[in-house]
């Protein structure tokens, strides 16, 4: 563990609740890898304690905080700067003081950005496949579609595919399609497709036998992502593998969220490997 001195900076987690949340070990594993006189802590914040915790973190001089459920949206109007992005996604994951001044980032969304550029895969020009329509959805739409990939989302409920594929359409200036989440459609949104994203929480434990894709629709030119870590490896990136695709694992997303938090507030490059090592241990830890 870091030795706490009097100069340590303090950062942490709000949510409610935080007890599962795999951020402060990669975090405190990263300082620790680097010398730095940091240190992560949980902070477990109720709905009506979210302005209190956020002047809480300028009066103490808090370097930076990440904010998970239910504060992503509420904590926006408190903060002094926002990014575009995340301003646009209407969600903000991180939060960094910045001499002073609270800026607020959605490190989610370009978290998922990095993890494929991390696998030498670029989604400008790319056709890419979203299943399902909630935050997660949304955050990695967004990113996608500012990075110039074009969209098709599929979802269960189709309303909620139509109207983020027409927010998104509006707000970065790009066609996206919407259709029901059903084989037929799948089959079609594959044709011509490069990257598939699973956003969904189909596959998650204990659901671990399903998978939101026929398996006999996944075919080597793919990319696979599934947001899902929990399995880490889920049935539909088991068969993925099988079809010779590409995968990329929710854990890689988690990490990659936390590491660029993790620069935000030192100035410093994230030790990725240590930090994913460190969650691995801490979901291996929990069973
Ligand atoms: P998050 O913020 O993690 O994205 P969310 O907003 O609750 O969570 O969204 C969950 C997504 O998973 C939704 O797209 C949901 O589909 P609906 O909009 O139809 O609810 C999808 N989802 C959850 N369970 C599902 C299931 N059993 N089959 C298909 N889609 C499912």
């Amino acid at each position: 563990m870091n030795r706490i001195t009097g100069s340590t900076r303090i950062c942490g987690i709000i949510g409610d609740p935080v007890e599962h949340s795999m951020s402060p070990v990669m975090h405190n594993a990263a300082f620790e890898a680097l010398g730095l006189n940091y240190v992560y802590l949980p902070f477990r914040v109720h709905r009506e304690g979210l302005k209190a915790a956020i002047s809480g973190m300028r009066a103490l001089n808090i370097a930076g905080l990440n904010v998970t459920i239910p504060h992503k949206m509420a904590v926006i109007p408190l903060l002094d700067k926002l990014d575009l992005l995340a301003g646009r996604i209407g969600a903000v994951n991180t939060i960094a003081n910045e001499n002073g001044e609270l800026a607020g980032y959605n490190t989610d969304a370009s978290g998922f950005l990095q993890a494929l550029r991390a696998q030498g895969v670029e989604s400008e020009g790319k056709r890419i496949v979203i299943l399902g329509a909630g935050g997660a959805a949304k955050g990695i739409s967004f990113i996608l579609a500012e990075a110039g990939a074009s969209l098709v989302i599929l979802n269960r409920t189709l309303y909620r595919a139509k109207e983020l594929a027409s927010q998104i359409a509006q707000d970065c200036q790009r066609k996206m399609e919407a259709m029901t989440l059903n084989e037929a459609n799948l089959k079609r949104a594959f044709d011509r497709a490069d990257i598939l994203v699973n956003t969904t929480s189909v596959g998650m434990t204990p659901d671990v036998d399903r998978s939101p894709v026929p398996g006999n629709l996944l075919g080597s030119r793919l990319v696979v992502s599934d947001i899902v870590y929990n399995p880490l490896e889920t049935r539909l990136l088991r068969e993925a593998k099988a079809a010779g695709a590409r995968t990329i694992d929710g854990l890689d997303m988690l990490v990659w969220q936390g590491a660029l938090a993790f620069e935000k507030w030192t100035g410093q490059k994230a030790p990725f490997e240590i930090m994913k090592q460190a969650a691995i241990k801490a979901l291996q830890d929990e069973k």
